[in-house]
């Protein structure tokens, strides 16, 4: 037969296109999950085709019946849409991974589905423990890596390369709203799963990229931590703060495009960043918040790649906090003597 990656990508093809004929049907499934794309999530008519996405019912059993057919019982297993059975069962007997949620389909570069990630819907059953979770994820399988993947890339690439930057946002849904309201160089990570291997994808198209995470905790202190891996890809970082309490969708839905549109315009680069987030926290520094602010900044200062880059950052932070420029150079080469 087909080797088991084939069967398990033309699994996930079935998978996507069963979704979305769900999505689309008769039951209430399908109603509920149109009320809530169409009318709660607002993303328009005839958006769930380009989109890829669906709904998954309770009941698998059409499915299953289907894909019984077609592949072997190791590569349905092994494609990760049921969980793995503890002995040996039949198809029909596996368990599906999603019930009841609306479906977004993960692709890889070349645009074919290789993972889902299913948000909670009304219809969603509570009868399971993982099953109260907003989101549930594929498991890594032998065509879906979390380390990899990058949300929107296939459609987002062709644009990010005319504009010469990525913009990366947090959510699956922050990435389709941004990508139907303007901005189609959006990428997603997998919430705060962002790291080496994204920023390598990205770095081979464009030189700089835009984060824009949530505008909470969770999204600020991710970006703290994603901008020495950018830097380190050779990836410039730039920052947009959303404001608190929303997400790029949220956003765009509250103030339209425009309102990204003036963030964009007003992004700051990633030291100026680090000393705003330091200024609202410490209205009134002492010399040892400068001190522990400034050594974040030399670390991530030490992730540049030219020395030009690296006596750039300096010269913006010694400026921003009002420390003597000598002085700082003189404390950044004292922790990271390679220079
Ligand atoms: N996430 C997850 N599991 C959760 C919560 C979040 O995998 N229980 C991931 C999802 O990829 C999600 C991202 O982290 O998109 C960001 O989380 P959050 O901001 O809470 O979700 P939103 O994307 O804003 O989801 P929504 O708008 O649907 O509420
Ligand atoms: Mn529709
Ligand atoms: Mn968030
Ligand atoms: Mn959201
Ligand atoms: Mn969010």
């Amino acid at each position: 037969g087909q080797s088991l990656r084939k069967q398990i990508f033309d699994i996930h093809e079935d998978a996507a296109n069963w979704f979305l004929k769900v999505f689309k049907g008769n039951s209430d499934f399908g109603k509920a999950a149109r009320k809530y794309w169409h009318e709660e999530r607002m993303f328009k008519e005839g958006s769930e085709d380009e989109l890829r996405i669906g709904m998954s019912p309770v009941d698998w059993s059409e499915f299953k019946a289907e894909i019984e057919k077609k592949y072997s019982y190791e590569a349905i297993v092994e494609s990760g849409l049921f969980f793995a059975p503890r002995n040996k069962t039949s198809v029909m007997g596996l368990m599906p991974r999603f019930r009841g949620r609306l479906m977004i389909s993960l692709c890889d570069v070349q645009g074919r589905v290789v993972a889902f990630t299913a948000r909670k819907t009304s219809l969603t059953p509570t009868d399971i423990d993982y099953e109260e979770g907003k989101y549930v994820n594929s498991p890594e399988t032998p065509i879906f890596k979390k380390q990899n993947m990058l949300f929107n890339f296939h459609r987002a690439r062709k644009s990010a390369i005319e504009l010469g930057y990525f913009i990366i946002v947090e959510g699956q849904i922050d990435a389709l709203r941004m990508y139907v309201s303007g901005f189609q160089n959006t990428v997603a990570g997998q919430g705060t799963a962002l790291g080496e291997n994204q920023f390598n994808l990205i770095k081979r198209h464009v030189k700089k990229s835009v984060l824009m995470l949530d505008g909470d905790n969770a999204g600020q202190k991710a970006a703290r931590r994603v901008l020495p891996i950018m830097l380190s890809c050779n990836v410039e970082p730039y920052v947009c703060v959303i404001p608190e309490g929303e997400d790029p969708d949220t956003l765009i839905l509250k103030n339209g495009a425009d309102g990204v549109k003036n963030l964009l315009e007003n992004k700051s680069t990633a030291v100026s960043f680090m000393v705003d987030g330091f200024k609202r926290a410490f209205p009134n520094p002492s010399v040892g918040d400068k001190r522990q602010i400034l050594e974040d900044i030399y670390s991530f200062v030490s992730c540049a790649s030219s020395h030009v880059a690296k006596y750039e950052f300096l010269r913006e932070a010694s400026s921003r906090l009002g420390a003597n420029f000598d002085a700082v150079v003189k404390d950044y080469l004292a922790r990271y003597s390679d220079e």
